[in-house]
């Protein structure tokens, strides 16, 4: 039993420090390509954000996931799945 409580301990201790590094994760282009083509896809097209850069990509959707900028659905992500899309629409427009 021991043995056991020390390494669900030490999974615990794991799982912490991955969390706690999530938000240093770099973006994601691929993930960002799956959540676009999941969710996104039925009324956007890649190239709505043709020629824009990471950055205003990422404020626009940065705009729409707050409600700053008004949109038919709420998108609810989270600021790294706005990157990954960022990552992702920044140059998939443009190839
Ligand atoms: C139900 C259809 C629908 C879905 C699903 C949808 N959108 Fe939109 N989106 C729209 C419409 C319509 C507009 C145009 C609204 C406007 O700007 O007047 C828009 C506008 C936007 C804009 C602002 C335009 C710009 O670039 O300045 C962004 C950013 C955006 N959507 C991102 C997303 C992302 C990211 C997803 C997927 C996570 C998504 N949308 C899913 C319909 C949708």
């Amino acid at each position: 039993m021991r043995c056991c409580k020390r390494i669900s301990l030490g999974l615990f201790a794991l799982a912490v420090m991955a969390l706690a590094a999530a938000p240093l994760r770099a973006a994601d282009p691929r993930a960002g390509q799956a959540l676009f083509q999941g969710s996104c896809v039925p009324c956007h097209v890649v190239a709505d954000w043709k020629g824009k850069s990471g950055r205003q990509v990422a404020q626009a959707v940065t705009d729409v996931n707050s409600g700053k900028h008004e949109h038919p659905r709420k998108l609810g992500l989270s600021d790294a799945q706005v990157a990954d899309l960022a990552a992702w629409l920044s140059t998939a427009g443009t190839r």
